[in-house]
């Protein structure tokens, strides 16, 4: 999926009604589902790196909402209780909000006062101090020096797309709803979803022939 950034579309700025912000409930439900998976994978990279001062987190694609601090907030919680059990200190936290440059990060930074906030209320002296940076730029590019990450998330973001791929079935369905005279060719140069909904084998085999990474586990689920 290394694609172009020509034609990037981007999430809206959350001060509109259209906002991402306001439309972002089946991203939430996402969140939420794979929770268990996060806080399996979050368990077994402290064990591989513990005792560490500062733990290096990105997030890929965090958008503009609510829940651009949400996976922060889930993995603080994780880490933090994993080390009350082991009674030893919470480490630093440095957190990389990640997106493309045209994502609204002002609201981003603007909501982290209310997000330390929120830190403060909920688990006092528990936690480690966290500190939150932005990095404007695609993931399909170098963002980070080398060994800078210990533990990186991406949520809701590997379908969404600059430009339409080869081979799209979506693309295909419909040019061949125009052929049979069921669908206006126009309406069909208007539509745009910029998503692509791979099967399972499509990013086993990429992150395969990439060779970077090890696929430990992947699920599939359902969400309305
Ligand atoms: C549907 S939103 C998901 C946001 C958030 N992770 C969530 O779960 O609610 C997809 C986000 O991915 C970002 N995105 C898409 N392609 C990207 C890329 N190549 N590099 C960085 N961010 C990207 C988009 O700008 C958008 O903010």
């Amino acid at each position: 999926m290394g694609m172009a950034s020509a034609n990037v579309h981007c999430t809206n700025a959350t001060d509109k009604q259209i906002s991402y912000a306001n439309n972002s409930s089946l991203q939430n439900k996402v969140l939420l589902k794979t929770r268990p998976m996060l806080k399996d994978t979050i368990k077994d990279m402290l064990s591989k790196i513990f005792p560490v001062t500062c733990i290096k987190l990105a997030d890929l694609g965090c958008a503009s909402g609510p829940d651009a601090f949400l996976p922060t907030y889930e993995i603080m919680n994780t880490i933090t209780g994993i080390c009350q059990q082991s009674h030893s200190e919470s480490p630093e936290l440095q957190v990389f909000l990640n997106d493309l440059s045209h994502n609204d990060f002002n609201t981003v930074f603007r909501s982290i006062p209310a997000f330390h906030a929120r830190l403060l209320e909920d688990k006092r002296d528990l936690r480690g101090p966290c500190f939150i940076t932005g990095i404007a730029g695609s993931f399909y590019q170098r963002l980070f020096p080398n060994k800078t990450i210990h533990f990186a998330h991406s949520s809701y973001c590997l379908h969404w797309l600059s430009k339409v791929p080869k081979g799209d079935l979506l693309a295909k369905s419909l040019l061949d709803l125009v052929d049979k005279g069921l669908v206006n060719e126009s309406d069909v140069d208007s539509f745009n979803t910029p998503y692509y909904y791979p099967c399972e084998e499509e990013p086993k085999k990429i992150i395969k022939n990439e060779g970077s990474f090890v696929l430990d586990k992947i699920k599939t689920f359902k969400v309305n």
